[in-house]
């Protein structure tokens, strides 16, 4: 056995223990109410980066959560890397569906489960621990640095700006991004997405009177903001699920029918996929199929709705004064996010009558959806890494989640961006009972050193 599978042997037990640490740590980014929270955990990434064999590691502080920086520098002639990823985690709620509670680790069926198991902790964890197990056996050849961000779910926006200071850039210059922060098809059919959705969101208001009113004295008199804010949203899509925004395909890139027939050959079980989600039928915009809805095409999404009276017991006949919504779309690679999200407010002002004031609030860290280069060298070493530890070839995915500063990376850093991510679409990331499998960390963590040794001989 070589050096590094003997230490990774001796520190299994280790390595999960800690993980417990972290994923104990409720860091949710998203209410303020976990702030203390969120910094203990950018100091445990800290920590554990500086005992993994760093010595400069630090932490940044910013108008919102802090970065963890860490760079170590062997020899200016060497490639360097930089790993990204994010300790901040989604919150919880609603957290009676946990079948354990949501920040109490616990493992079941070979699976840890917990908020952050799988998004983006445990992914992390396996960088942490791939570059201890190269420093401590003494095989580390290349130069090494990490920026890990504590705002991944509320939309990057502070490394964002970080991004806009040229001595930043040049702090992160690197000849690669490495991100583990998506999902495989499965264990058997490992595989690396070649591009991901960007994203816009937004929230809506309608206002109507100036109170709640009697719904029988003013009903049909008056406009209900409910009413309204409904009919400004079903206006989104036609029959077919297309977005009536303006301007919104026009820059949609088309793929061939060839690049679609080999897309479509990916592995996808659709009856499988409407088991899963107990429905009876799919649902989207018509001549795509599953993959293409999620992977090529962009859509759009009302995240929540609300107003009136909502209490689950009884009635209340009101005529609401208010009505809200949030709103979010994503976006393949070459549309352009800020246009799209100024054309889908115009195209909601539009809908409105004037018996009612509306207001949109376009959210800052929306991106554009982002294309991997997979004739780069590190994409190589990435498809490598994976064929050698899982005897196969990954297949090439197009994911449908977002990773917004991954696009602000790829257009400020120059660098190939490799997301090479040990996930499982059934890790229910964002939902209650989030989940990572111990073979998932192991495998990624096999993969990630076989991606390192690749990397550095070049
Ligand atoms: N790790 C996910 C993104 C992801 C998940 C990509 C699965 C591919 C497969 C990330 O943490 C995430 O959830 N991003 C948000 C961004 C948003 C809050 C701005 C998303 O996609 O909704
Ligand atoms: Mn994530
Ligand atoms: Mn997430």
């Amino acid at each position: 056995m070589n050096k590094e599978a003997n230490y990774l042997k001796k520190n299994k037990d280790t390595f999960i223990k800690e993980l417990f640490e972290f994923l104990k740590i409720p860091s949710v980014s998203a209410q303020s109410k976990y702030n203390n929270e969120i910094k203990k955990a950018a100091l445990f990434v800290k920590k554990k980066i500086l005992q993994a064999g760093i010595d400069n590691t630090k932490i940044i502080e910013t108008n919102g959560h802090p970065l963890v920086f860490a760079e170590k520098i062997l020899n200016e002639s060497f490639p360097t890397l930089l790993i990204y990823g994010h300790y901040d985690v989604q919150p919880p709620e609603p957290i009676e569906l946990w079948e354990t509670p949501p920040f109490d680790p616990n493992i079941r069926n070979n699976r840890i489960y917990c908020r952050g198991a799988a998004d983006d902790k445990g992914q992390i964890y396996i960088h942490i621990k791939a570059i201890e197990t190269l420093i401590a056996t003494k095989n580390l050849n290349f130069n090494i640095k990490f920026i890990i961000e504590g705002e991944e779910e509320m939309g990057s926006e502070n490394l964002s700006l970080f991004l806009n200071k040229r001595e930043n850039l040049d702090l992160l210059q690197t000849d690669c991004v490495l991100v583990s922060d998506t999902e495989m098809i499965s264990l058997d059919s490992p595989s690396i997405p070649t591009s991901l959705r960007g994203i816009v969101t937004m929230d809506i208001e309608v206002l109507g009177a100036n109170r709640d009113l009697h719904s029988g004295v003013y009903g049909g008199a008056v406009a209900n903001p409910i009413e309204i804010l409904s009919n400004m949203i079903t206006s989104l899509k036609d029959d077919n699920s297309h977005i009536l925004i303006k301007n919104f395909y026009d820059d949609v890139i088309k793929l061939t029918t060839k690049e679609r027939e080999n897309l479509n050959k990916n592995p996808f079980d659709l009856s499988n996929y409407k088991k899963e989600l107990d429905i009876n039928d799919i649902y989207g915009e018509k001549g795509y199929t599953t993959i293409e809805r999620t992977g090529i095409r962009p859509s759009l999404e009302i995240n929540g709705i609300w107003g009136g009276y909502t209490e689950k017991e009884g009635f209340k006949t009101v005529l609401p004064s208010k009505a809200f919504a949030k709103l979010s779309i994503r976006l393949v690679a070459n549309q352009n996010a800020s246009q799209i999200a100024k054309n889908c407010k115009e195209f909601l002002l539009k809908k409105a009558p004037v018996g009612v004031r509306v207001k949109i609030k376009i959210h800052d860290g929306m991106s554009n959806g982002m294309i991997v280069d997979i004739n780069s060298k590190a994409f190589k070493s990435a498809f490598n890494a994976i064929k050698k530890v899982f005897n196969k070839e990954p297949i090439l995915t197009r994911g449908g989640g977002s990773i917004p500063i991954l696009t602000k990376f790829k257009e400020k850093l120059e660098a190939p961006i490799v997301m090479l991510g040990f996930g499982l679409p059934s890790d229910n990331i964002h939902s209650p009972n989030e989940n990572f499998g111990i073979d998932n960390f192991f495998l990624g963590l096999d993969t990630i050193l076989e991606f390192y040794k690749d990397f550095g001989s070049k």
